[in-house]
């Protein structure tokens, strides 16, 4: 009798964790004990890094230091030669492609690189976490043409990397709609980019390697890919008008509806409504409300017709798109943000490891006569 459970390994648990819990039949999504609702409307993304990373809200003069490492331009500057990789890579390369690529590269400056103890993590995620929106940034400048900027230590995390997209000081609104989409993205318990990262953590390889591995699987569209597919969905709707009949159609053509539906949740992702809202707002502000109105149609007609709800990807790109970001930037924004929750996955499998290393169940034949090449 077959032992292979559900296939996905859905609903298998591998591990316990103390960093993040998802109730998916209520709808709830708790970072350390703290439900990210709260976190949305009162903390920043730097205070989320210290608590996803330490377990515990950081005290006043804890923040401070923490925020002040994190903004360091020592941290968030990249080496001038991986700026030379950045300028080699054909203008056509994916952000997603860059960013898997000098996060990996990245590694060969580190400092760090050959150390596993927690402190010498800590200061990898640390920097990782400086430095990506840096590399995100510079890619995006590179392919226009422009010479990326450098960081500036007096913004915050989300400000600063505003301002190295456009060149431009962003909109408090903005800030506060990029602030509070990276807090709501940081971390989501096992999912499949967090589980790439503990299974390379697992065989006691490094930071770099196990966000490298992580990266690689958010970029696929059933995971943090989906964020881009929505936004497509949206430019080819493009009229709020023709968004009804069209969801309508794809639904009748069992379409894979980009953006809905989650493994865990069963009503609608917590993080979706936060999100809708920030959009809704900044759509106000640049005078585009017709990706949300595509959206809510959209989201109107799935609910009742397939009764699967959004998910965090839905409305994402839409509050994105109001800042200028392009579309293909969204899912390293996403990779931006859940570096923090990859890098306490790392920290907490190397603090209590065992290799993860599962089972198949073969299925194909096992006496094959072998048959010289001369003589097939
Ligand atoms: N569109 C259409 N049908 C769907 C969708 C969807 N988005 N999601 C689930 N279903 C249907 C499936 O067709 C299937 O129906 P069936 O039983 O009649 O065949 C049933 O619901 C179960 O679907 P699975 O794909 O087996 O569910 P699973 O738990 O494996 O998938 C997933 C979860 C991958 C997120 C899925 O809902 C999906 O593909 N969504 C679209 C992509 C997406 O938005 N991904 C982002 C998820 S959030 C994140 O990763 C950040």
């Amino acid at each position: 009798m077959s032992t292979v459970g559900k296939a996905g390994l859905e609903d298998v648990v591998v591990s316990t964790t103390d960093i993040c819990y998802i109730d998916g039949r209520e709808g709830r999504l708790i970072y350390r004990g703290y439900d990210v609702d709260d976190l949305a409307a009162h903390s920043t993304f730097e205070e989320v890094v210290y608590l996803l990373w330490h377990g515990v809200l950081p005290s006043k003069k804890e923040y401070e230091t923490f925020y002040k490492a994190l903004s360091a331009s020592t941290n968030r500057k990249l080496p001038p030669k991986l700026i030379t990789i950045l300028h080699a890579l054909p203008k056509k390369t994916t952000p997603m492609e860059v960013l898997r690529t000098g996060v990996s590269a990245l590694s060969a400056w580190d400092p760090d690189a050959a150390d596993n103890s927690r402190e010498a993590s800590v200061r990898k995620a640390m920097r990782l976490t400086a430095q990506m929106p840096t590399l995100v940034a510079a890619w995006e400048r590179i392919r226009r043409g422009k010479a990326p900027l450098a960081p500036n230590p007096k913004l915050s995390l989300s400000a600063n990397f505003l301002y190295m997209m456009s060149g431009k000081k962003p909109t408090d609104l903005a800030v506060k709609t990029f602030d509070v989409a990276l807090i709501l993205h940081a971390d989501h318990e096992f999912n499949a980019s967090t589980f790439a990262a503990r299974v390379t953590a697992a065989t006691l390889s490094d930071m770099h390697s196990a966000i490298t591995s992580a990266i690689g699987a958010l970029k696929g569209p059933l995971h943090g890919g989906a964020n881009e597919q929505v936004m497509l969905m949206v430019d080819k709707i493009k009229d709020p008008a023709k968004a009804e009949a069209w969801i309508r159609k794809a639904i009748a053509d069992k379409m894979r509806l980009m953006g809905f539906g989650h493994r865990v949740y069963r009503v609608e992702d917590p993080r979706a409504k936060h999100l809708r809202r920030l959009a809704t707002e900044l759509g106000r502000q640049v005078g585009d409300e017709s990706k949300v109105q595509i959206l809510n149609t959209v989201a109107r007609v799935v609910t009742e017709e397939k009764h699967i709800y959004p998910n965090v990807d839905l409305f994402s790109g839409a509050g994105y798109a109001a800042m200028g970001i392009a579309t293909d930037q969204f899912t390293p924004i996403f990779a931006m943000s859940r570096v923090a929750g990859w890098a306490a996955h790392v920290l907490e499998q190397h603090g209590n490891n065992r290799l993860i290393r599962p089972r198949g169940e073969y299925t194909g034949p096992t006496r094959a006569t072998y048959v010289p090449i001369s003589q097939r």
